[in-house]
């Protein structure tokens, strides 16, 4: 039994981009059946109203650089979990979570810099903390600040870092003065400590100093460790592959199930299909499509996603011709990069009879898709676990994926249909292929959606396998001292 105190830029219900924080919401509500206690640390952005919590601590100084900044911290309690929110006057207490429309806030490693500090402050006085786990590079400072700002402090004796990895394609990479105001001197600018290629790289605070790291699923656990995926930390993670597990995400069944999803027009399980079919009526009806047979029958595709790189939506664009030839349906929910937007609303209006697109983020919207949707797409060029396919098979939703990362793990033949090789060509030959089983073998659809419906990736193994890694970390006097190489001089 040990006291976690998890420490994350987001998490659902109060803040939420992508499935970080889907996990940080998730997780240590799971963690409970298992005796542990977490608490999650987070920013409170202007999004959270401060009168649904309670402040707990005022005026705690944050010293940085040779001044302060002061925080509140703000207690809320959600499904048994406390969550402390820190709230900093012009720092976090902000619209966006990262930026705004004009970009990425400049003096973003100045904002997760007090919040890792705070994080220590809030053990320090709120929730004295056996293990911090922290997540992604918004908290990948935690360590090194524990281990080199506090060495002796006895608030901090004993405890240890856990640090997940749950996307390297963001990194958290600043110019070289901006370490210098989150209070790292000369001797963290060098190839050992921060430097990457002429700016400072957060990330790497947490890969070289938590005592022990983690990803999100055993596939992506193992590609890190090559230059294709590794976004060239693959070095550290490869000299670190004693200590770095790859523990699969959990589903947070209470929230995504076709049972008792409060978003769906209707109810439905593997036992009883008709409902699905609602959804089904429902999200064409929604979308604007004339709900006559051709339009009941032909399979919807859905597609609900961050618009990056990483998610391979452009390979979808370079095949869209012939995707469209297909008796389908396209439905797709998302927002990000502007080209995408421009080509998905350009769809909207060129082929109306087969596609629809919402630009924006709609939470109840994703729900009736992976409800009402045959299919569900994610051509992901990597993609560290991915929720939304585990989502899918919930629903009954054939998954269509590219293999790698979380969704080689999660998918197989018998519950979706796989790519190997993130190119348009082969996307395509999958598509076809799931339209075809679709249109011409009932029996076999009917099979693979009752298996895929049956799967479990609830929580419960995922906490489980935490809850071992939390115990065999503190059970080991040495995972400390190995894991801290001291930063050399420059
Ligand atoms: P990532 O974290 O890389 O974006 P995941 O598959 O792990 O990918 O998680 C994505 C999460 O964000 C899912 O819960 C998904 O439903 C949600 N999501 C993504 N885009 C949208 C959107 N436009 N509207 C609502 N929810 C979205
Ligand atoms: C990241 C990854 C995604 C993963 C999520 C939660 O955003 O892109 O694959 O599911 O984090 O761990």
């Amino acid at each position: 039994m040990a006291k976690i105190l998890m420490v994350a830029s987001e998490a659902h219900p109060f803040a939420k981009t992508g499935g970080l924080a889907d996990v940080v919401g998730a997780l240590p509500v799971a963690l409970q059946a298992f005796g542990d206690e977490a608490a999650v640390v987070m920013p409170r952005y202007r999004s959270i109203p401060r009168q649904e919590a309670v402040l707990v601590r005022e005026d705690v100084r944050i010293w940085l650089n040779g001044g302060f900044y002061n925080v509140n911290i703000y207690l809320k309690l959600n499904r048994g979990v406390k969550f402390y929110f820190i709230d900093c006057h012009g720092l976090l207490d902000r619209d966006g979570i990262y930026g705004d429309r004009a970009g990425d806030f400049g003096d973003n490693a100045l904002r997760f810099a007090v919040l890792c500090l705070a994080a220590l402050e809030v053990s320090r006085h709120l929730f004295r903390a056996d293990i911090f786990h922290c997540h992604d590079w918004q908290a990948a400072l935690l360590p090194l600040y524990r281990k080199f700002f506090f060495p002796d402090d006895p608030a901090f004796a004993g405890t240890k870092t856990l640090f997940t990895i749950h996307n390297l394609g963001y990194q958290g990479y600043f110019p070289q003065r901006q370490l210098t105001e989150i209070g790292l001197d000369d001797r963290f600018w060098n190839a050992g400590a921060l430097e990457f290629h002429g700016g400072g790289n957060l990330l790497k605070a947490g890969l070289i100093w938590a005592d022990y790291l983690s990803t999100v699923s055993p596939n992506y656990a193992r590609e890190i460790q090559t230059a294709e995926f590794g976004c060239g930390m693959e070095g550290i993670l490869r000299a670190r592959s004693g200590q770095l597990a790859g523990i699969l995400n959990g589903v947070d069944y209470d929230d995504w199930s076709p049972e008792t999803d409060r978003f769906l027009a209707a109810p439905y399980s593997a036992r009883n299909l008709a409902g699905k079919l609602a959804c089904k009526r429902d999200l064409l009806e929604y979308f604007g499509f004339p709900l006559d047979d051709r339009h009941l029958r032909r399979p919807i595709i859905g597609v609900v996603s961050r618009f990056a790189e990483q998610k391979g939506l452009d390979l979808v664009g370079q095949i869209i011709a012939p995707i469209l030839d297909e008796e389908l349906t396209l439905i797709v929910l998302g927002s990000g990069d502007p080209k995408l937007e421009d080509m998905f609303n350009h769809l909207n209006w060129a082929r109306p009879d087969k596609f629809r697109c919402w630009i924006g983020h709609n939470n109840p919207l994703a729900h009736r898709i992976e409800a009402g949707a045959d299919m569900f797409l994610m051509p992901s060029r990597y993609e560290p676990c991915g929720l939304n396919q585990m989502y899918s098979l919930r629903y009954g939703t054939l998954p269509i994926v590219h293999a790698t990362g979380g969704l080689d793990d999660t998918v197989d033949g018998e519950t979706g249909f796989k790519f190997w090789g993130a190119y348009a060509p082969h996307l395509l030959d999958a598509i076809r292929h799931a339209v075809k089983v679709f249109w011409n073998d009932p029996d076999q659809w009917a099979r693979m959606v009752r298996t895929a419906m049956a799967r479990d990736y609830s929580w419960n193994a995922s906490a489980s396998a935490y809850s071992g890694l939390y115990q065999a970390l503190l059970e080991d006097p040495q995972a400390q001292a190995e894991s801290f190489p001291p930063p050399v001089a420059s």
